[in-house]
């Protein structure tokens, strides 16, 4: 009888010490689980171009790749769409499916957070996000049978800021020319609604330096290497027969509202 009460009594010590293994087991890896969105610690950005979400897609172009011929040749413009930019797009959403509480934000959101994204994507999301912020705006930038100047609004404001189209013009081609390796130049609003001209390395973007773009170039040599090859000084030079000024000016009057 004593042996059977010895028995019943460790085994209900034992049920008890595994039932408090358990809840402790279970709250610990509750506690040790992916963090919350709120611990993202994420602010709202005025910054928004085009308030993409997750799943990112590939628009189509605005226009037949062949359609900025002779500048910029048709093999360029299917590659680097078809290829390029939708592998920015598939590593961007692969980055986000690891970790969902950031698939509410807008790409900006995203871009302008870097520090407070979780490590395990945030360099991923640096690259492919803002792959597929560039080249999104990139496209559109561009246009067959563009306008030679600024409307006059840009105009105005180019002068202002740089003196004249001609210096301005100088002043992109030196930051387009000069930046090392792979990246672009832009023409940006800065936070005192100023234009200014800068560049950023790889898929850097000018919204994570608090910059609005309004012109963009890709200096990437996947952007002209197959028509120019090393000379990327004429692949910007042809450049300038393809921007699209009025969708600059659309740009420049949404970026004055936008910046703080
Ligand atoms: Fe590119």
């Amino acid at each position: 009888m004593r042996i059977v009460l010895k028995l019943a009594m460790g085994t209900a010590l034992a049920i008890t010490a595994f039932y408090a293994w358990h809840c402790a087991t279970k709250k610990q890896s509750t506690h040790q689980g992916p963090p919350s969105a709120k611990d993202f610690s994420m602010n709202k950005t005025t910054l928004t171009l085009l308030g993409l979400k997750y799943p990112f897609t590939l628009a189509p172009l605005p226009y037949d790749y062949k359609a900025l011929e002779p500048h910029i040749d048709e093999a360029t413009m299917r590659i680097h769409h078809t290829k390029h930019h939708q592998a920015y797009i598939d590593n961007a959403n692969k980055a986000l499916e690891e970790v969902a509480e950031l698939q509410k934000y807008t790409i900006e959101e995203l871009l302008t957070n870097l520090p407070s994204l979780p490590e395990s994507v945030r360099e991923r999301l640096r690259n492919h996000a803002g792959g597929h912020f560039n080249h999104t705006i990139f496209w559109q930038m561009m246009v067959p049978n563009a306008q030679p100047l600024p409307t006059e609004k840009v105009a105005h404001a180019i002068n202002e800021a740089f003196g004249s189209f001609d210096a301005f013009k100088e002043l992109f081609n030196k930051a387009a020319q000069s930046r090392f390796g792979s990246g672009w130049a832009w023409l940006c609003i800065n936070k005192e609604k100023k234009l200014v001209v800068t560049s950023t390395a790889n898929q850097d973007t000018p919204l994570a330096a608090g910059l609005f773009p309004i012109l963009g170039l890709d200096v990437w040599e996947h952007a002209y290497y197959l028509k120019y090859q090393n000379k990327r000084m004429d692949y910007i030079t042809a450049w300038w027969a393809v921007i699209n000024w009025p969708f600059v000016e659309k740009l420049f009057t949404d970026g004055l509202k936008a910046v703080e």
